[in-house]
């Protein structure tokens, strides 16, 4: 940019203030979309709370066979009644996923490295559009690391799905990614999220942060938390509580469902804070008398 130096603060967020452009449809930023557009996006978020439950199980993508997930045939139908949205790759879903779940599908369509390489911020889209479509995905799901290595790539893959997306009306969920020695701030939450945003994603996946109400604010779609690594339940659903509360639009677990002891009471207490109002307390509550044996 030409000019940085003294550039002046954001700081007025309007908290508080409903986004303006949200009549007559439900979902943030979607009111002047294609009915096709809408239809997907209304598979995914409950016309009724505005909300969704999604599951990610996409590990296998980069962490191969993941703790929790080494029976995707086995673990994955016993947690549908507690969820929305399926987020997987297009093999476990194929294999794995009986086809008439009812179920919304996210699906993961960038890929490109693993654990072994240990940088997730070059990936390809391994997915085209027409497998998506063939799929019947309700969105496609696309890894963008901001400020990272591999910055322009991914926003290159991203631009080439929200393309395709506008030309078959299949929503694009943009991942904001973290690496591993970056900020998780509300500075570079912000920042991320408005940019993918921007570029065209109808909905972001990122993760929680101190001030997020700003940061949902200044994003004119969904934000869809993710859950990162397991944590006690207790303080997962806190954290599932505080990103309702903070704006979100739903919660995008994986290990802190499928690597729980418990992973059904889980999902189905998360389930209570998105569409229920259930504070983390009462979620958990509800966790604890439906796991005492
Ligand atoms: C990776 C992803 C994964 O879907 C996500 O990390 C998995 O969820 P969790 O961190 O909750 O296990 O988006 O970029």
């Amino acid at each position: 940019m030409a000019d940085k130096d003294g550039l002046k603060v954001s700081k007025d967020y309007g908290v508080g203030i409903p986004f303006a452009n949200n009549t007559p449809f439900h979902v943030k930023g979607a009111n002047n979309l294609d009915w096709g557009m809408k239809r997907h996006l209304s598979n995914i978020f409950d016309a009724k709370s505005g909300k969704t439950v999604m599951f990610a199980f996409d590990h296998g993508y980069f962490m191969g066979s993941t703790a929790g997930l080494e029976r995707l045939d086995l673990v994955i139908p016993k947690l549908l009644p507690a969820i929305d949205v399926l987020m997987g790759t297009r093999g476990a879903l194929r294999t794995c996923i009986p086809p008439d779940t009812g179920k919304a599908i996210a699906l993961r369509v960038s890929s490109g490295s693993s654990m072994l390489n240990d940088d997730l911020s070059h990936e390809i889209l391994a997915v085209d559009m027409e497998d998506s479509i063939r799929m019947n995905a309700d969105c496609i799901a696309v890894q963008t690391f901001i400020g990272a290595d591999g910055q322009l790539s991914s926003i290159d893959n991203l631009s080439k799905c929200i393309n395709a997306g506008m030309r078959y009306n299949i929503p694009v969920l943009g991942v904001v990614a973290v690496g591993k020695d970056m900020e998780r701030t509300d500075r570079f939450f912000k920042l991320a999220t408005r940019i993918v945003a921007e570029m065209g994603a109808n909905i972001i996946k990122t993760y929680y942060c101190d001030n997020f109400e700003e940061v949902v604010a200044a994003c004119p779609v969904p934000i869809v938390v993710a859950g990162g690594k397991k944590l006690p339940e207790r303080d997962a659903l806190t954290l599932a509580y505080n990103s309702i509360a903070g704006g979100a639009a739903g919660l995008d677990m994986g290990r802190n469902i499928f690597q729980s002891e418990n992973s059904l009471e889980m999902a189905l207490a998360i389930r209570k804070i998105v569409h229920e109002g259930f504070t983390d307390k009462e979620a958990w509550e509800f966790f604890r008398e439906a796991t005492k044996s």
